[in-house]
């Protein structure tokens, strides 16, 4: 019997996405990295140097994340819909440490960049639910010093996470879209391309402005996500 396969979809969003939660960017002007020096609290380096600054920095996004007023919003809840609809496969790639995605119901789901609601060790790798502050003094719970615990977050000049899987599904996906990224990092913003390789997938950017990987799209979709998202994914659910 002859089994129909259905297309596969690579979502990769970006802080534009999260913006009308009320999370700032990086790169937009009211942005942190326009807010705050990225070498001294985004790298390994600033972590050995000012271990208190970096964890400030991230204990308050983390506060902040987790006050009511920070919800999921429909460009959130309408990707989280494609999922539960689409006949095929649907990966959401997030460069996003926030959990709006999760929130919204997304289930398949890689967070390349890691998790702010989530602590490290930095000894051992391990990974623990963090919800409140991580505190200079606390003790780690597996190798029990103090000061190895760190932000599950991915620093500038680390390498992102679950790359392999990502590069798989890259390579065997036949619509790739991405919302509300600048561009500008690597190496998120080689995935258009690499998605394009085989000459199978068709990719679309959706952002609220050009970026620097407009040219790269076979198609682009401009406006607010709140507004676009929910509109381009009711377009491909009514094809299919
Ligand atoms: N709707 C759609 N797009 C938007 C909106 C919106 N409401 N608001 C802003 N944007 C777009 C901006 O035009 C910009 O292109 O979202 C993009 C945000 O870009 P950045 O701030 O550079 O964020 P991102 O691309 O996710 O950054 C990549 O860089 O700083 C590191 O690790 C961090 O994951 C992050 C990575």
């Amino acid at each position: 019997m002859h089994q129909q396969i259905h297309p596969g979809v690579v979502v990769l969003t970006g802080a534009g996405i999260s913006k009308e939660s009320g999370l700032h960017t990086f790169r937009d002007p009211d942005g942190i990295w326009a807010r705050y020096d990225v070498e001294e609290v985004a790298t390994p380096e600033a972590f050995r140097r000012n271990p208190a600054l970096v964890q400030d920095f991230y204990n308050a996004r983390r506060r902040q994340l987790r006050s009511p007023e920070i919800c999921p919003n429909p460009a959130h809840l309408a990707l989280a819909d494609l999922e539960r609809r689409w006949p095929g496969e649907v990966l959401m790639v997030t460069q996003n440490i926030d959990d709006l995605h999760e929130r919204a119901g997304t289930r398949n789901l890689i967070h390349m960049h890691g998790e702010l609601l989530k602590a490290r060790c930095a000894r051992s790798g391990r990974v623990y639910e963090r919800l409140g502050d991580i505190k200079l003094e606390e003790r780690c719970p597996c190798c029990n010093l103090a000061g190895t615990l760190r932000p599950h977050v991915v620093w500038f000049g680390e390498m992102p996470l679950e790359m392999g899987r990502i590069f798989a599904a890259l390579g065997r996906c036949d619509l790739f879209i991405a919302i509300g990224t600048s561009g500008q990092v690597h190496p998120a913003a080689g995935f258009v391309e690499e998605a394009r390789r085989g000459g199978r997938a068709r990719t679309v950017e959706l952002n609220v402005e050009e970026t620097a990987i407009s040219p790269l799209f076979h198609e682009r979709v401009t406006g607010a996500a709140t507004r676009i998202v929910p509109e381009y994914v009711e377009k491909l659910l009514s094809r299919h």
